[in-house]
């Protein structure tokens, strides 16, 4: 039985008027990603503050439409690094100079649908469309220049899924950083859950890199020493640019939904050279080495929530997801736990996040396997009793890891596990 009370509580403690951390200490900043998800759990007791989460993120949209993935608005810069001087990018809010998963557009078209208040909701939306519509415009143009319909990212923060195993590979491609750092994480979360200092060095030198060469997206598309086709952000802006093109009917920009019509099947038509039959999922791509990724992680199988899926790839995905929920005590593992880097409570190389099972979910429904959703849905019901709102979960106890009282697990909980 979800606390409903307990995680409002959540969401309240951590809001600092206008945007809310994802949690207090280790990100006391805005995250792209962790607003949008958290503003879907705002929306189910107080819409005005859930607009105001999308309005506060965007008002630090990059003028060439890139939402960057944090935003450092107030909060205390000591107790997270890097922080905006790290960064450098001397734009009107400070900021982070990469984006994150891209599904703004998809929490917006549920916030609309789900709006009491429609005069509210109508009237965020007309601010928020062109801003969503640049956004989107941003991946494809910055991102896709040649038109292959697989955008590409520049770095394992992108993601969102930072730590991953599917990484590796051209993360250690990566020179590392040559000065001297202090870490911030390790004063918050226990070491044996947060990335080691190789990964550290090698993010720190992606964000060097950047600034160096003056946040020149050509430089960057070109010469960028860590540039991956990430497939978990390949399928949420799929689902989000096809939310997109719903809000779009809707509020008349009828020119931009053609746009993103094309898109969705460029994309579409894309997909099946990253499909592993073998592996029964979609494989990352290290652009650099013009090579797979060979490692199934829960964004491999994210396709499923974009709707990328043949027929015959879900079945085959939702037969994996089946049994990957038996693999581990808890589920849905973030690395599936036959593989010799799952480590079940590292940062995204074993544990379990909700808002991605809430994704799976959508996904199994989407194609039909409700059998599987349930099953997803018990797997993070279970997270959630055994340990309350935590980052994630490890995958062997289900004890609490990360960030403590954290907005994005009590935003799922209100807005899925509660419903
Ligand atoms: C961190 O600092 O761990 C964040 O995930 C980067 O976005």
């Amino acid at each position: 039985m979800i606390d409903v009370e307990a995680a409002r509580k959540v969401l309240r403690a951590n809001d600092r008027g206008g945007h809310t951390v994802p949690t207090d200490g280790l990100y006391p900043f805005a995250w792209s990603w962790d607003s949008a998800i958290t503003a879907l759990g705002w929306l189910t007791f107080d819409e005005a503050r859930a607009w105001d989460e999308c309005h506060t993120m965007f008002s630090g949209q990059w003028d060439n439409g890139m939402v960057p993935h944090i935003l450092f608005h107030g909060g205390n810069a000591e107790s997270y690094f890097p922080g905006p001087d790290v960064w450098g990018s001397n734009t009107a809010i400070p900021s982070s100079a990469i984006s994150q998963p891209p599904v703004w557009a998809t929490a917006i078209r549920m916030m609309a649908e789900r709006a009491q208040d429609r005069a509210l909701a109508e009237s965020a939306l007309a601010k928020l469309m062109p801003q969503l519509i640049a956004y989107h415009d941003w991946w494809y143009n910055d991102r896709d220049r040649a038109d292959t319909g697989l955008v590409r990212s520049y770095h394992p923060w992108e993601s969102g899924m930072d730590n991953s195993p599917a990484w590796d590979t051209p993360l250690m491609r990566v020179p590392e950083v040559e000065w001297e750092y202090q870490r911030r994480d390790l004063g918050h979360v226990d070491q044996d859950q947060r990335p080691h200092k190789p990964e550290y060095d090698r993010y720190l030198y992606l964000v060097d890199f950047y600034k160096k060469n003056g946040f020149d997206s050509d430089i960057i598309y070109n010469e960028c020493p860590y540039r991956v086709v990430d497939i978990g952000i390949v399928a949420i802006l799929q689902r989000a640019t096809k939310d997109l093109v719903v809000l779009c009917r809707q509020t008349g920009h009828h020119a931009a939904a053609e746009r993103m019509e094309g898109e969705i099947d460029r994309t579409q038509s894309a997909i099946d050279k990253l499909w592993s039959p073998g592996h029964r999922c979609f494989f990352n791509y290290d652009l650099v080495a013009d090579e797979p990724l060979e490692e199934v992680t829960t964004g491999t199988v994210l396709p499923l929530f974009g709707g990328l899926a043949g027929e015959q790839q879900a079945a085959d995905m939702a037969k994996l997801l089946d049994e990957w929920i038996d693999a581990s005590p808890f589920a849905v593992a973030s690395t599936h736990p036959s593989s010799p880097r799952y480590e079940p409570q590292r940062y995204w190389r074993g544990p379990i996040w909700l808002h991605i099972n809430w994704m799976l979910a959508l996904g199994l429904r989407d194609y039909g396997y409700d059998d599987v959703a349930d099953r997803v849905n018990g797997a993070t019901r279970a997270c959630v009793d055994a340990s309350g709102f935590f980052e994630y979960f490890d995958a062997e106890s289900g004890a609490g890891c990360g960030g403590g009282d954290f907005s994005w697990t009590a935003a799922v909980a209100l807005y899925w596990l509660a419903d």
